[in-house]
């Protein structure tokens, strides 16, 4: 808008110049022509006055670069949503799905563990402005925490961002506690300071260990048995906390096992290479189908289950992130509420296989080892709370087919996110 008004004015300039030489010549003209000319002379005045009517018009309108940042002011009828972790796994798929319910969103994401790939398909996919920002930003960096807050209008935070490997969490605790409970602490600070009310939580069935009566209930004790669990139950404390002080609206969401991706293919699962040795099943699944790794490692075999191996609630994302718009939705102000997020089903990890095995096409070739460190034997969720309170059921609960559309997605992207590997013919 900037470049146009300083485009247009010499145009019409040099328009009131050519009207100004045509007056002079007005005072020469033959009389017989008078009335003609007149005619033309009138009408090129009539041009030229509006014409000045134009410039001043756009003179007027505030230039572009003084037209305040959308993400910066709230706007009625529309609710501005930090993701963070907004470029992992679960936190884009989250971002797709508000932005095609027409929220305004901004990631952060220090890109640790997430995709820039990730944002590059929303941005593309949602190009109009105030509709999708990316910060790159560490949510352990106060100042740069503040200042995100200070300079958005937030409606609501959907907190994804964390380190979220079980296995991992055993090797690198105080990792874990810095990244998950710090960082949240963090966050509510920001919110609190800044006047941001509504905080929609990413929580885990980890906080709840190894509960002896199946399947868990959210008044289940939770009693975690990994640094990760533990990180994630401090972390639900401090909200909760908090929560009772002020008039905030807080929805806990414990998610069991999360697999799948977007149907229409936009989107995967595409954790860093390095991770993979601590990788969730779906992954290491279709990396052995891919040829990337020679099989699959069934870790545990002697668990107290019917096959021996663990037992777990398999979640596809696409039901996750809806439980997530329907708890912003259902969010009210001095109220939490927590929800376990799952299907009621538990899956051992040789059903898994199999599934996978059907989802790919592919004789998957499988080793049995002993336990993973920090593993629990059976896990599965009752979703009656959700189910009652938020309207909320699993509508993806076939594991083949969840695993096909993400089967789909990694045949389209054997490089994850990175550019395309370059195809020999
Ligand atoms: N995947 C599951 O099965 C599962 C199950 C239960 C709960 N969760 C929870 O869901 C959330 C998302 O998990 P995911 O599977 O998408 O993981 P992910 O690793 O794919 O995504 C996490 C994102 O957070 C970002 N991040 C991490 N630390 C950050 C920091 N300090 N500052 C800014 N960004 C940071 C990473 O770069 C990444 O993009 C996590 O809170 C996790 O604990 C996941």
């Amino acid at each position: 808008m900037t470049g146009s008004v300083s485009q247009m004015l010499p145009v019409i300039r040099t328009r009131s110049q050519s009207r100004s030489s045509s007056s002079c010549s007005f005072t020469d003209m033959d009389y017989s022509d008078t009335k003609q000319k007149s005619h033309h002379v009138l009408s090129k005045l009539l041009m030229a006055a509006v014409l000045t009517a134009f410039c001043v018009v756009i003179l007027r309108q505030p230039p572009n670069f003084s037209a305040p940042n959308p993400f910066s002011r709230r706007e009625p009828g529309v609710t501005h949503v930090l993701v963070t972790g907004g470029a992992g796994y679960i936190g884009s798929h989250a971002a797709l799905r508000l932005l095609r319910d027409s929220y305004r969103v901004t990631i952060v994401d220090n890109l640790s563990r997430g995709n820039i790939g990730a944002i590059k398909v929303l941005q593309e996919q949602f190009p109009e402005p105030g509709r999708l920002q990316f910060i790159l930003a560490d949510l352990g960096d106060a100042e740069a925490v503040n200042k995100i807050f200070a300079q958005n209008a937030f409606d609501a935070v959907m907190h994804f961002a964390a380190v979220a490997y079980v296995g991992e969490s055993t090797l690198e605790p105080l990792r874990y506690y810095r990244n998950i409970t710090a960082n949240t602490l963090m966050v509510l600070e920001a919110m609190a300071a800044n006047n941001v009310k509504t905080l929609i939580y990413s929580s885990t069935c980890a906080t709840y260990g190894e509960p002896e009566k199946m399947p868990i209930t959210e008044e289940t004790s939770q009693f975690p048995i990994n640094p990760y669990g533990k990180a994630k139950k401090m972390s639900e404390d401090i909200i909760l906390d908090f929560s009772k002080r002020t008039d905030m609206a807080v929805m806990i969401l414990r998610y069991f096992n999360v697999i799948g991706s977007d149907p229409e293919g936009m989107l995967g699962e595409s954790p860093r290479p390095e991770l993979r040795e601590h990788g969730r099943i779906s992954g290491a699944c279709f990396d052995a189908a891919l040829g990337i790794i020679p099989g699959l490692k069934v870790k545990g075999t002697d668990y107290a289950t019917a096959d021996g191996t663990c037992i777990r609630d398999y979640i596809d994302v696409t039901d996750l992130v809806d439980a997530h718009v329907k708890a912003l939705d259902k969010a009210e102000p001095n109220k939490v509420g927590i929800y376990n997020v799952g299907t009621g089903k538990g899956r051992s990890v040789k059903e898994f296989v199999e599934a996978c095995k059907e989802a790919t096409g592919v004789d998957i070739n499988i080793e049995y080892l002993s336990r993973r460190p920090g593993d629990y034997a059976e896990v599965f969720s009752d979703p009656s709370k959700i189910n009652r309170e938020l309207n909320w059921t699993a509508q993806n609960t076939d594991l083949s087919k969840s695993l096909q559309v993400a089967w789909r997605w990694q045949q389209a992207h054997r490089n994850g996110y990175a550019a395309p590997l370059a195809m020999a013919f």
